[in-house]
C-alpha cells in the first residue's frame, strides 16, 4: 500500500505539557548524541495525542531529536502502526486479513466494516467516529478471525458480533476484548482431544513423569534386566510363538564345518566349550552344591540357536555368556535343577537373577511354543 502524507494537514503541532515532559524523559534514556533512538516511542506518543501522525507532528519530533525531517518521515511511513491520515474519533478497526483469519471469515468482517463504517479502508465513517483497514497477521491466528480495536484484540469474531461491537462502541460502551465465543484463551475450540486423562484427574503427572514413576527405575544403573520393563513390546513378543534366531551368533560357528581337532574326534568348538564349561584346578568355582548341567559346544545339528533374549532378564550380553557356557536352547535351561542353577549362577556376573526371573519356567513355556 502506498503510504504518503494526508492531503489536508493542520498548521502546527505541539505536545501537551505532560507529553512534552514524557518525551524529554524518553530522550534521556539514550547516551548523549543518540537521542534519535527515541524516535518510535515519541512518534507513537504524538499519534496517541492527535489520533494520527500529522506532518507538523513528524517535523516537530525530527526537530526534538535533531534529525533531518526525511529521517523521521522514513520511520513514520515505514511502520503500519503509524496512521498517516485521520482515523475515527472513537475507534480505528484493524481487521486481520491473513491466512487463518481469511479462511475463518475475515472477508465477512471486512464486509461489516464496509457496511457500517465506510466503503473504503482508511476513510472515515459519516459521523467521523470510525475508520477501518485490513492488516497483516496480528499473531492471534488460533483465535481467527480477529481484529485489533485500539490496543485490544477482539478474537473468534463473527460478522454479527463485530457489528454489535461497533454498535456498542458507538453508544459509548467498551465491549470486553478477547475471544468472543466463550473461549478462555486459545484452547481447542471443540474441547480437549489429548491429555484428557490429566484433565479428568485420572493421572497426576504428565506422561514422562508418569512413566518414570511407574517404572521406578530412578538412579539404578542399566544392567540388562530392565529390558522387559522399558520395552514392553519385547515382553508381549514372548506370548507369541518364539521366533528362531535368524542366524546363530558368529562365535557359534557350525561344528559340522570343522574337522575333528584330534584323533578323539572332538571338534575345536567342542573342545573350547568343554574347557570353558568345566573349570579345573584351584580356579574351579564348583562347590559340592553345584553340578554342571548338560552343555553343548554349539546349537544342535541342523537346528538354529533359540533366541535366549526372549527370556525376561536375559539381554544380548547375557545371551552371549550363556552361549559361551554351552546353552543354546530353551529346553536346556528349562530342565536345570537347583544344583545346576547354582553352577550357572556362579558363572554369571550378577547372581540370583535365574531364580528371581524364573528362567526355567520361562524357558519351558518358550520351548513349548517353538
Ligand atoms: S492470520 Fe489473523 S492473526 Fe494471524
Amino acid at each position: 500500500m502506498l503510504r504518503r502524507l494526508y492531503h489536508d494537514q493542520p498548521e502546527t503541532f505541539a505536545f501537551s505539557p505532560d507529553n512534552q515532559k514524557w518525551a524529554q524523559a524518553q530522550m534521556k534514556k539514550f547516551p548523549e548524541g543518540r537521542q534519535a533512538s527515541a524516535i518510535i516511542p515519541i512518534l507513537w506518543r504524538a499519534q496517541e495525542q492527535e489520533g494520527w501522525l500529522t506532518r507538523p507532528a513528524i517535523e516537530h519530533v525530527a526537530q526534538m531529536l535533531d534529525l533531518a525531517y526525511i529521517r523521521a518521515l522514513e520511520v513514520a511511513s515505514f511502520y503500519f502502526m503509524f496512521q498517516l491520515q485521520p482515523v475515527g474519533s472513537v475507534a480505528h478497526i484493524q481487521v486481520c486479513g491473513t491466512l487463518s483469519c481469511m479462511i475463518c471469515g475475515a472477508e465477512d468482517l471486512i464486509g461489516v466494516c464496509k457496511d457500517k463504517i465506510a466503503d473504503k479502508a482508511h476513510a472515515l465513517s459519516a459521523d467521523g467516529k470510525f475508520s477501518w483497514e485490513e492488516v497483516e497477521c496480528l499473531g492471534s491466528c488460533a483465535n481467527a478471525p480477529m481484529a485489533q480495536i485500539g490496543k485490544d484484540y477482539y478474537e473468534d469474531l463473527t460478522a454479527a458480533r463485530l457489528g454489535e461491537i461497533i454498535d456498542e462502541l458507538a453508544a459509548g460502551r467498551v465491549p470486553t476484548p478477547g475471544p468472543q465465543n466463550g473461549r478462555f484463551a486459545a484452547e481447542p475450540l471443540k474441547g480437549l482431544t489429548t491429555l484428557k486423562d490429566y484433565d479428568s484427574g485420572k493421572t497426576k503427572h504428565n506422561a514422562s513423569i508418569q512413566l518414570a514413576t511407574d517404572i521406578g527405575d530412578t538412579v539404578k544403573r542399566i544392567d540388562g534386566t530392565e529390558v522387559p520393563l522399558l520395552t514392553p513390546w519385547i515382553k508381549n513378543a514372548k506370548a507369541a510363538p518364539a521366533k528362531k534366531a535368524s542366524a546363530p551368533k558368529a562365535k557359534a560357528a557350525k561344528p559340522a564345518a570343522d574337522k575333528p581337532a584330534d584323533a578323539t574326534g572332538v571338534t575345536k568348538q567342542q573342545a573350547v566349550a568343554k574347557s570353558k564349561a568345566k573349570p579345573t584346578g584351584k580356579s574351579n568355582p564348583d562347590t559340592p552344591a553345584q553340578s554342571q548341567p548338560e552343555t553343548l559346544a554349539a546349537p544342535r545339528s541342523g537346528v538354529e540357536a533359540d533366541d535366549l533374549k526372549l527370556i525376561s532378564g536375559v539381554g544380548p550380553k547375557l545371551e552371549g555368556v550363556l552361549n559361551d557356557l554351552g546353552f543354546w536352547h530353551f529346553d536346556q535351561i528349562a530342565k536345570w535343577t537347583v544344583d545346576e542353577i547354582e553352577w550357572v549362577d556362579s558363572r554369571l556376573k550378577f547372581k540370583g537373577r535365574i531364580v528371581r526371573d524364573d528362567w526355567m519356567a520361562q524357558a519351558a513355556k518358550l520351548a513349548k511354543t517353538k
